[in-house]
This record gives structure tokens, C-alpha cells and sequence, in this order.
């Protein structure tokens, strides 16, 4: 059976993106047809400037909402990266494997780093290390496949080239994973500003449609979006940035085809409105879920709890099995 992992970090509410691209495919699809880990990935959001009760909250926040979106845990393993001692053991070493070079080409290091200095801030050493973690996260659970948004492929084609060279230089020990992006939503885009990523560490409120907001909020947001200056509704992700990501949304609620779902509309306000209902319907089990969650801690702690029993007992033999082979003494 393949093994899937992947995560999600605590930097923010959770978005839409985050839910189409990634998380509504983990409940729906791999846990039933893989063993799979899920997890939040709070050491990562302690990469640029952060609020510690926040990250915190955001924590336990996230835990919940993966619940919540169905995850069972009878069926995989939800748990809390900090509380698993392998990640950090194993991403020392691969930065043994890594060069500062290949961590620097990262678009997401670029990116950020740009925007901490410009926020008169430093860059933090750990967010220029940052895929050698996510790599650890991968490779210590010998994971086949990694279902991310496309934000991520690139930090998995690291990992992919960390794995490969530490196999070929002290013998196999990794499994080789591969990204699987959705078909449809890969790339949820901001519905202010559709050329730039839906992203939840973003500041700007209104093109961002988070899980928990209420369904007016949702309606809002949607009937605002920024669509292009045409008006026929096709599907085109270069002239029609606007209009095409709506309909990836759409797309994605529905179950449907973004580029078929194109002809159907003569407006962009069917469109939108239709949209918006689209997205207040698939947030509202997750939100009923939210809520008997959050009335229940003691039952999130515990999965939490077990998940990080699970997830040690996965990773350790992995983890041992690459301290010997790059040459470090066995503990007496
Ligand atoms: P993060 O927390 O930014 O996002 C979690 C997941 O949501 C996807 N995603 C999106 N998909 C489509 N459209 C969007 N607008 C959108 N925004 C986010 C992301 O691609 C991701 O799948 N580095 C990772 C967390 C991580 C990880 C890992 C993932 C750490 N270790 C190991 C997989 C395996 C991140 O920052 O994701």
C-alpha cells in the first residue's frame, strides 16, 4: 500500500486554498486508499516572525479542522510535527546533504525572505533551512507520494533530489516521493488580486475565503471578486485570470470541469453567484464538524496524543537507519 504524507502549517487561518488544494483530497481520497500521515507542521511556522500564543492557537486550530474536514483517525495518523522528535533528528542531517546554493533557489525562500526584510525584519536562518525540514517530514515516513497544492512541488523535487543523493552517496535507505497535485484547484488564487496565490499568511482579508468564515462573509467575498474587463465567461488562465479562477472554484466544489463549466455561464454575476453557493455548501459539514469538535478538546488531544505515538514508532527505524549510514556511531 503507498504510504502518503503531507502538512499543513500553523501561519494562519485556513483558507480555501488550503482545503481544495490539499486538505478536501486527503479525507476524501488517500486516507481510504493509503497509509497516510497528516500533520501540522508547527516547527516550519516558527520560520519568519511569529506570536507564540498564536502559533498555539493556530495549532490546535488546524488539528481541529482536519478533523473536521474527515480525517479518522481510525483510518490515518493526525498529529503535531513538534511532538515527533524524528523531524528535526533527520533534517540536520540532510542539511548535511543539501547545499546553501539549492536551499537559496527556493521561490518560496526568495519570496519570503524578500518580505521580511521588507517588513524591516531579519530573515531567520531556519527559513533558508526550511525544505531541509519538510524534506525530514517526507522522507523519515518513507512516504510514496505527497499530495500538495503546487505552491509545494518545487520543495518536493528537493526533497526527491536530497533522497536520491543520499541513497547513491551511503547506500539506500530513503524512498523517493513524488508530488500529486489536484487535477482541478491546484492553485487557488486571491480573489482580489487572481495573479498572486490565495495564501493565508497574506494580509489581505477580502480575497481570501477562510474555512471558518460564515456563509454571508463567504457570499461577500465572492460577489466582490476581481474579474477582467471582458465578458463572455471562457476559461483561460493567462487573459482571464478572474473568471478562470472562479471557475477552478466552481470546478472544484462541483466536481465539475472548469473550461465545460465555462459555457455554461452568459454572466459574470451567475457565475459569481453561483460560486459563492457552490463554496457556502461544501464549507458547511466541515464548519458543523468544527463546532462539535471544538465542544470535545479532550477528543483532539487524544488523537493527538496517539497520532504522535503512531507517527514516532513510523519514522525511528528510518531515522536510526540514516544515522548509521552517514557514518554516526550507534548509541551503547
Ligand atoms: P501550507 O501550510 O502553505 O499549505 C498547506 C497545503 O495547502 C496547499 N495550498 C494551496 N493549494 C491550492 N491553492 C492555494 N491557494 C493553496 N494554498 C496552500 C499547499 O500546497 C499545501 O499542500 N511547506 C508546506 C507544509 C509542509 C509540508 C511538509 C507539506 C511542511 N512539511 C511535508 C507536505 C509534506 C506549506 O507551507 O504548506
Amino acid at each position: 500500500m503507498a504510504r502518503v504524507f503531507s502538512g499543513i502549517k500553523p501561519t494562519g487561518h485556513l483558507t480555501l486554498g488550503n482545503y481544495l488544494g490539499a486538505m478536501r483530497r486527503w479525507a476524501d481520497v488517500d486516507q481510504h486508499r493509503s497509509d497516510a500521515l497528516f500533520c501540522i507542521v508547527d516547527l516550519h511556522a516558527l520560520t519568519v516572525d511569529h506570536d507564540p500564543a498564536r502559533v498555539r492557537r493556530l495549532s490546535r486550530q488546524g488539528a481541529t479542522l482536519l478533523l473536521a474536514s474527515g480525517l479518522d483517525p481510525e483510518l490515518c495518523t493526525v498529529f503535531v510535527q513538534s511532538h515527533v522528535g524524528e523531524h528535526t533528528r533527520l533534517s540536520y542531517v540532510l542539511e548535511c546533504v543539501a547545499t546553501d546554493g539549492e536551499m537559496r533557489r527556493m521561490i518560496q525562500y526568495k519570496e519570503k525572505s524578500v518580505r521580511e526584510r521588507a517588513r524591516g525584519g531579519s530573515v531567520r536562518l531556519s527559513l533558508l533551512t526550511y525544505p531541509a525540514l519538510m524534506a525530514a517530514d517526507i522522507l523519515a515516513y518513507g512516504a510514496d507520494e505527497v499530495p500538495v497544492g503546487d505552491d509545494q512541488t518545487q520543495h518536493v523535487e528537493l526533497t526527491r533530489d536530497l533522497a536520491v543523493r543520499f541513497n547513491q552517496r551511503y547506500g539506500h535507505t530513503f524512498v523517493v516521493p513524488r508530488a500529486t497535485p489536484p487535477a482541478v484547484a491546484a492553485r487557488v488564487m486571491n480573489l482580489q488580486d487572481p495573479t498572486s496565490k490565495m495564501g493565508k499568511s497574506d494580509d489581505s482579508g477580502p480575497g481570501i475565503v477562510y474555512l471558518l468564515d460564515e456563509p454571508d462573509v463567504v457570499r461577500k467575498k465572492v460577489m466582490r471578486a476581481v474579474t477582467d474587463s471582458g465578458q463572455d465567461v471562457v476559461y483561460d488562465r493567462e487573459a482571464r485570470p478572474g473568471v478562470a479562477n472562479l471557475l477552478e472554484i466552481l470546478a472544484a466544489c462541483t466536481g465539475g470541469n472548469p473550461a465545460a463549466l465555462g459555457g455554461v455561464y452568459e454572466s459574470y454575476g451567475a457565475l459569481k453567484k453561483d460560486t459563492a453557493e457552490a463554496v457556502v455548501e461544501v464549507l458547511r459539514p466541515v464548519q458543523a464538524r468544527h463546532k462539535e469538535l471544538c465542544a470535545d478538546p479532550v477528543y483532539v488531544e487524544g488523537v493527538l496524543r496517539d497520532g504522535a505515538e503512531k507517527a514516532r514508532a513510523m519514522a525511528r527505524p528510518t531515522v536510526d537507519a540514516a544515522y548509521r549510514a552517514i557514518g554516526l556511531l550507534e548509541p551503547v
